[in-house]
């Protein structure tokens, strides 16, 4: 890391400050009431205009704290914001709203979500529920944290009794392929969960709401900060035969827990279809 480049904890520092703000941001958009503005890749893959105002709002914040750097971001990409690269070089990853469906209907599970990335590897997230203001941190090596606890995972050593979390993506046909998957998971584990938001999924996994999560599709804003948290809760969070967690394939799972849940997923060709 170049020296100039500033340490995880104060990256995290500045994330809860913006993530802080971005959230009543949206908290109080909701209040106003909200409406689909767009869809984006297929009609039920929506967004609002509290998804916009948010990720702007953070570009805007970051830009004045830390002007060099670049910003990722789910509505604007790589955007205007997008900073030199280089040695130490800090880039921004931002869900201004995940869970965008439950935020239109009022449910109480979307987050902002905000990390830190330096020389491509995350170092710093938060990820800060809109409804309830329930926050999770992370520093890499420095552990996750809720409300001043430090979080550990799930100690579940049988699949058969684990709670797994899942999430599904826009595509009816990926969506269709996701269903077959736990389908038959669903009957091997002791019960499946689909919250609607992956970074909560991934918080709740790292505090044990959850023993496991996996979900394939998603993006980076989606699993940054929250694949974090969980990690430096305990869990192993990885993809499929080797590969990295990303796109294909995140699993999220305690040591004990990952060998089995991997083998059934691998099993059922969970990274695989459209
Ligand atoms: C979605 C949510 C959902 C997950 C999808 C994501 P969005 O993000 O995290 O739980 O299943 O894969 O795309 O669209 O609400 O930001
Ligand atoms: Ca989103």
């Amino acid at each position: 890391m170049d020296r100039s480049t500033p340490a995880p904890q104060e990256l995290l520092e500045i994330a809860v400050d913006v993530a802080r703000d971005a959230a009543a941001t949206a908290y109080r958009m909701r209040a106003e009431g909200v409406s689909v503005a767009a869809t984006k890749s297929t009609v039920t893959d929506v967004v609002t205009a509290a998804d916009r105002a948010v990720e702007r709002q953070v570009i805007d914040a970051l830009r004045r704290l830390r002007p060099g750097d670049a910003v990722l971001g789910e509505e604007f990409g790589a955007g205007e914001a997008a900073g030199p690269s280089g040695p130490g070089a800090v880039r921004w990853i931002v869900d201004p709203i995940d869970g965008t469906v439950n935020y239109l209907y009022g449910l109480p599970h979307s987050a902002v979500s905000l990390a830190a990335e330096v020389d491509g590897r995350v170092v710093a997230g938060v990820v800060r529920n809109v409804s309830t203001g329930d926050e999770w941190t992370a520093t890499v090596g420095g552990g996750a944290w809720r409300a001043g606890e430090r979080l550990r995972c799930s100690t579940e050593t049988d699949l058969g009794q684990a709670l797994v979390a899942t999430g599904f993506g826009y595509d009816p046909r990926r969506r269709a392929h996701q269903a077959r998957v736990v389908a038959e998971l669903i009957t091997q584990v002791r019960d499946i969960r689909r919250l609607g938001a992956a970074a909560i999924d991934l918080c709740y996994a790292a505090e044990g709401r959850v023993d496991a999560y996996y979900e394939k599709g998603l993006a980076a804003w989606d699993l940054a900060a929250g694949g974090l948290v969980a990690s430096e809760a305990g869990l192993r969070v990885d993809g499929l035969r080797g590969v990295a967690a990303g796109p294909d394939m995140v699993v999220a799972a305690p040591p004990a827990l990952f060998e089995p849940l991997h083998a059934r997923l691998a099993d059922l060709d969970a990274s695989g279809g459209p």
